[in-house]
């Protein structure tokens, strides 16, 4: 008797909600719960520097408070608002702050309520303080831009949650510890910009698993590992930086696999090895800068397959051996700096086909022989260095 009676109850109480419900404009309601999210977050943020006003003026709320008969169009509220994007519903898909001379800390922003928040671009500020892990309630984030600011500590872990994120940018700032595994989630993943922060520790093997990665930029860094092998299962990889580390081991043979790379850049860390003869594979590279490294052993005449290189540096590492002839069929190439190394031998006379060249640098080696007359030919050469051979 008492079970149906409330069985009742709770259905009239449904019916209750429901007519509620449709009598509100739940939209204009949810819109107006984002606007005060954003303004608690304003509120937290500082004045610019030299001026009193407090940072975005367009977001404001009008003042019932002092003209009750103005019945002014809320409905552009928080759509309107600098730097806001809504969707038709009128809800916050995105928010592009950049370059907007903030200074302040995320944690007054309540993540979480902006549920539908697809873009967060916070880019070149003055924003401090660490990177609340809260911000992995930002279940539909396609792009996170946080680089070009002064946050520190650690990169959250559960950025890993972000199984939407295609972009996501936290270069330039002062982040430490070590590259969170669980970033080998994000299988949407496109581009990962880490660069100059303040990471060390070893790149998460999992980073392998990130098959859409096109730009993977580690550079200036502290990491300190061997290049991961499975790094080199990244077929769509055109950008790879992992220079300015103290990575050490050796060039992963597998390094041709990655058949999409356009640029490799693996100056100022320390692998040692040979440079393997697979990297004849990639075909599309037009930057190859391994410089400052230990690398010894010969050079591979397979380089003379990177029909598309344009700059090809192997400076100050410890190559023997003789130039390959191979290397004149590099018709493209403006820059060739094999300086520093141990080469010896003659200079190729091939070399004086590469009529694009602009540097070439051959100085601080054990070269003997004379000049070949074909350089003669390098109409567009401005900087050759022979000397100390
Ligand atoms: C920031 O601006 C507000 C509004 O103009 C002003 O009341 C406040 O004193 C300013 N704060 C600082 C620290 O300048
Ligand atoms: C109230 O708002 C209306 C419409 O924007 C305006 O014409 C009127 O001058 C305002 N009244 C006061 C007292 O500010
Ligand atoms: C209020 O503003 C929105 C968007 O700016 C517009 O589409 C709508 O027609 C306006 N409503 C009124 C009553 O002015
Ligand atoms: C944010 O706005 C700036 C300047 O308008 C623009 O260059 C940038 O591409 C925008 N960011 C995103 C993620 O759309
Ligand atoms: C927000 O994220 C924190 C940390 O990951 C989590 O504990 C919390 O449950 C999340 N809140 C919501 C509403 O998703
Ligand atoms: C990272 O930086 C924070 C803030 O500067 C510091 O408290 C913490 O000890 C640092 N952690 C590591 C592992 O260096
Ligand atoms: C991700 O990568 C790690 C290390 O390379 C591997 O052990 C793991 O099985 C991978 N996970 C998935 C889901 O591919
Ligand atoms: C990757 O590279 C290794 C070593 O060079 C090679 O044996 C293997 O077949 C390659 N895998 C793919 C999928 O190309
Ligand atoms: C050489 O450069 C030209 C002009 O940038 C380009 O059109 C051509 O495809 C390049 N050659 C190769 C083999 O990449
Ligand atoms: C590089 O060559 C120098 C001079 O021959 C030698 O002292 C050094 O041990 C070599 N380093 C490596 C890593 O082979
Ligand atoms: C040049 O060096 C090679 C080996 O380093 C040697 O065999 C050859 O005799 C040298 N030639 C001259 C002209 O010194
Ligand atoms: C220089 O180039 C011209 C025209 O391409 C060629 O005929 C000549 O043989 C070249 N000279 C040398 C020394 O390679």
């Amino acid at each position: 008797m008492a079970m149906s009676f409330f069985k009742v109850l709770s259905l009239v109480s449904i019916v209750v909600m429901a007519m509620l419900h449709s009598s509100f404009d739940v939209t204009s309601l949810s819109v107006n719960e984002e606007a005060d999210v954003l303004l608690n977050w304003k509120a937290t943020l500082q004045n610019e520097t030299q001026a009193t006003q407090p940072p975005l003026p367009s977001w404001t709320l009008p003042n019932y408070a002092t003209n009750s008969s103005n019945n002014q169009n809320t409905s552009s509220i928080p759509c309107s608002w600098f730097g806001i994007s809504c969707n038709q519903a009128r809800s916050v898909i995105g928010l592009n702050l950049t370059n907007s001379g903030l200074k302040g800390t995320l944690h007054g922003f309540s993540f979480s309520s902006l549920p539908n928040l697809a873009i967060l671009d916070l880019s070149m500020n003055g924003l401090f303080g660490t990177v609340p892990i809260e911000i992995s309630n930002l279940s539909k984030l396609t792009l996170l831009d946080l680089s070009f600011n002064k946050l520190l500590g650690e990169i959250p872990s559960q950025i890993g949650l972000l199984t939407n994120l295609e972009d996501l940018h936290l270069a330039e700032n002062q982040l430490n510890g070590s590259i969170p595994p669980g970033t080998g989630q994000l299988k949407s993943l496109t581009f990962l910009s880490l660069y100059a922060n303040d990471l060390h520790g070893r790149i998460p093997a999992s980073l392998g698993n990130l098959s859409k990665l096109v730009c993977l930029l580690l550079n200036n860094n502290f990491l300190s590992c061997s290049i991961p092998a499975s790094l080199c299962n990244l077929n769509n990889l055109v950008y790879l930086y992992p220079h300015h580390n103290q990575l050490y081991g050796s060039v992963p043979r597998e390094i041709g696999n990655l058949s999409n790379l356009v640029e490799l850049n693996m100056k100022n860390n320390s692998p040692t090895g040979h440079i393997p003869s697979s990297i004849g594979s990639l075909e599309k590279l037009t930057w190859l800068h391994i410089y400052d490294n230990l690398l010894f052993g010969s050079n591979p005449p397979e380089i003379g397959n990177l029909k598309s290189l344009f700059s090809l540096s192997f400076q100050f590492n410890n190559l023997s051996g003789s130039i390959p002839t191979s290397l004149g069929v590099l018709s493209n190439l403006t820059v060739l700096h094999l300086n520093g190394n141990l080469l010896s031998g003659t200079i190729p006379k091939e070399l004086g086909n590469l009529k694009s060249l602009i540097s070439l640098q051959l100085d601080a080696n054990q070269l003997n022989g004379t000049v070949p007359i074909s350089l003669g030919n390098l109409s567009n050469l401005e900087v050759l260095f022979l000397c100390d051979n």
